[in-house]
């Protein structure tokens, strides 16, 4: 049996940032994720960062190539009846978005572990916790054919909505919330120039489309798809046709179209589990919550999570407090109840929910609301850009990561 102090499982985004910012305070980890490298760092997700998360990227020294090679938004466009509306974000908040996939931040921090020499362990088979009431829990795995064991002081578990610690959670002590939706997103990625220098997000009698990037010669693109569509109804001259006819006119014009480099499907849902601790297991990420992906909150909610973990176990080793630990799940759960709401009304907002008139008049009314008051398209910003550490609940003083927000 080894002995560590703190075992993360799940080698996404969650697990990597954390062993990053531990490892940078002296705090010792090990990584056990069920895939390879090659698979973790292939999956195409989110690729929008807010400015907080781009902050702790760089706080925990991986954000180098982020900064020379994303691209940084000062705006978005919403469209809607035939028109187009910009929202100023940094005009109305002071801040803006970064653009940079979730394929490169998963890199950077892979590099920045195999610079460092820290311990992750890919193909991790039969992962399981054990004893997480106790003072001494353990995660045992399997590598090949040999079995291990580790013993530790805390289980951080960032695996994701499927993975199994969540579910090692007796069922009484957690309460899951959920809101499934009646459709999905087809999203491809193709090497063609964006139709537009910024985001666009759609309402269109025919359903949504949202039209992102990943730099100026990579588009990714989104249409809202019925729940059981399937990949292969949808062949790239297809996917073009109807964006381009969701698309307002001067949008629609300028569209340039390429043969597609990924295409999936995903369902939208909103999820969240609470408490986000029991005993020494904390839950981080998607492994607690997960939100259409509208708002493009799912990455940065993780990075919030592992930001006020990593202090809570810096304060733990420095000082001895468990106030930080304590306190993580209410901290936590309060900046996920606020971005699910953002993203479960947005997706509202965006989205053809069936052929009512009436629904779509009253979308219509808002979005005419946002582009016609101050107030209202201030209100949406700020919920985009991310509802900064400022506003989060009251807490006794405790020891803090050097942060810039
Ligand atoms: P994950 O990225 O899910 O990482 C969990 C890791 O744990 C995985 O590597 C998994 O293999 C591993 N694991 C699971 N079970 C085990 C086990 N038993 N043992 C060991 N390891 C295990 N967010 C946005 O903001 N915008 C988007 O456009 C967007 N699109 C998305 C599209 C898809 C298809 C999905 C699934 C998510 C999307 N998200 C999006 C959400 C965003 O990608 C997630 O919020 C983010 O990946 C969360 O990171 P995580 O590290 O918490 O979880
Ligand atoms: C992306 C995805 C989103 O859900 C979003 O709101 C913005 C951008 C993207 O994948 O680029």
């Amino acid at each position: 049996m080894s002995k560590i102090q703190v075992a993360i499982i799940g080698a996404g985004p969650s697990g990597l940032l954390l062993s990053q910012l531990l490892r940078l305070q002296g705090i010792e980890s090990i990584v056990l994720e069920r895939q390879t490298r090659e698979y973790v760092e292939g999956r195409i997700r989110a690729g929008l960062l807010e400015w907080s998360t781009v902050d702790l990227l760089n706080e925990a020294r991986v954000g180098a190539r982020m900064m020379r090679e994303g691209l940084a938004h000062d705006g978005l466009e919403l469209a809607f009846d035939g028109r187009t509306h910009r929202i100023d974000l940094k005009k109305l908040t002071g801040h803006r978005m970064m653009v940079y996939g979730q394929t490169e931040v998963q890199k950077d921090l892979g590099d920045a572990h195999t610079a460092s020499g820290a311990q992750i362990i890919w193909e991790a088979g039969n992962v399981a916790i054990h004893d997480i009431t106790s003072h001494r829990p353990r995660v045992t795995y399997t590598r090949g054919a040999i079995n291990h064991e580790i013993d530790c002081d805390f289980i951080a578990g960032c695996d994701g909505f499927h993975g199994i610690s969540r579910q090692s959670i007796p069922k009484e002590y957690v309460t899951l919330h959920e809101r499934t939706y009646p459709f999905g997103w087809i999203g491809i990625m193709a090497n063609v120039p964006p139709v537009a220098g910024e985001l666009i997000y759609v309402n269109h009698p025919r359903g949504f489309a949202l039209c992102s990037m990943r730099s100026k010669s990579r588009s990714r693109y989104y249409l809202q798809c019925s729940l059981d569509d399937d990949i292969a109804n949808w062949p790239d001259d297809r996917f073009w046709d109807e964006l381009r006819g969701r698309l307002p006119n001067e949008h629609a014009g300028a569209l340039i179209t390429g043969p597609s480099i990924e295409k999936s499907i995903a369902p939208l849902r909103s999820f969240v589990a609470e408490p986000m601790r029991f005993g020494q297991l904390f839950l981080v990420g998607d492994a607690a919550h997960i939100l259409p992906p509208t708002g493009a909150k799912g990455l940065n909610l993780a990075a919030a999570d592992v930001r006020l973990l990593s202090e809570a176990i810096l304060e733990y080793y420095r000082g001895g407090s468990e106030t930080l630990l304590n306190d993580y799940s209410k901290q936590a759960l309060a900046r996920v109840w606020k971005a699910t709401r953002f993203s479960w009304w947005f997706t509202a907002l965006m989205h053809k929910f069936s052929d009512e008139t009436f629904a779509h008049r009253i979308q219509l009314a808002e979005l005419e609301y946002i582009a016609g008051s101050a107030a209202a398209a201030e209100s949406f910003a700020e919920n985009y850009v991310g509802l900064n550490f400022a506003q989060r609940i009251p807490r006794p003083q405790g020891l803090r990561l050097k942060s810039s927000i």
